[in-house]
């Protein structure tokens, strides 16, 4: 059974998990509405993995015969001056994350709660690549700068990015 403690905490992360998938759709419908599909496409495939960690630890809680205790979100963003500024936004809500990883995998050490460890230790993987993913095409963006057909490249780029199967955000999917 897990501890209050590290119960606690892990509540904390879901909501931040689920604020990252409420950020990530904020971040897509301001990108459709400038006409920038391919990266609205991203932003919800980013969103949908974001509801997929929120579950993740919501199972483990489950698993561990803990109480899920689902906390209010926050007034979110919903208007940037440029995508630069969305994926400048998205980069340092990636480090904000992986800061909250850090401190769980902080607390479950100290409550030597081993069975959380396999789990967090996935996350850390998780953001190392969350973070990766978002600064480079942040880098990509400046690159980019005012040049706007580099700018739809990119956008016709990160188009491509694939959802996972059956997944509510995909328009198609959804149409069904
Ligand atoms: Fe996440
Ligand atoms: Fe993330």
């Amino acid at each position: 059974m897990i501890g209050e403690r590290l119960n606690n905490a892990i509540n904390e992360q879901i909501k931040n998990e689920l604020e990252s998938y409420y950020i990530y759709l904020s971040m897509a419908a301001w990108l459709h509405s400038k006409s920038l599909d391919g990266m609205g496409h991203w932003m919800r495939c980013q969103a949908h993995e974001e509801m997929i960690h929120a579950m993740k630890l919501f199972n483990h809680i489950i698993d561990r015969g803990g109480d899920i205790v689902l906390q209010d979100l926050k007034q979110l963003k919903t208007q940037w001056s440029s995508p630069l500024e969305v994926f400048q936004d998205a980069y340092e809500h990636e480090k904000f994350i992986t800061g909250k990883i850090n401190d769980l995998t902080t607390i479950a050490r100290e409550e030597r709660d081993y069975a959380s460890e396999p789990i967090l230790a996935w996350f850390s993987d998780e953001q190392t690549e969350e973070e990766a993913v978002s600064s480079k095409i942040t880098a990509e963006l400046e690159m980019v700068g005012e040049d706007k057909s580099g700018l739809l490249m990119l956008d016709r780029e990160l188009g491509g990015r694939a959802y996972p199967a059956g997944s509510p955000l995909d328009p198609v999917a959804g149409a069904e």
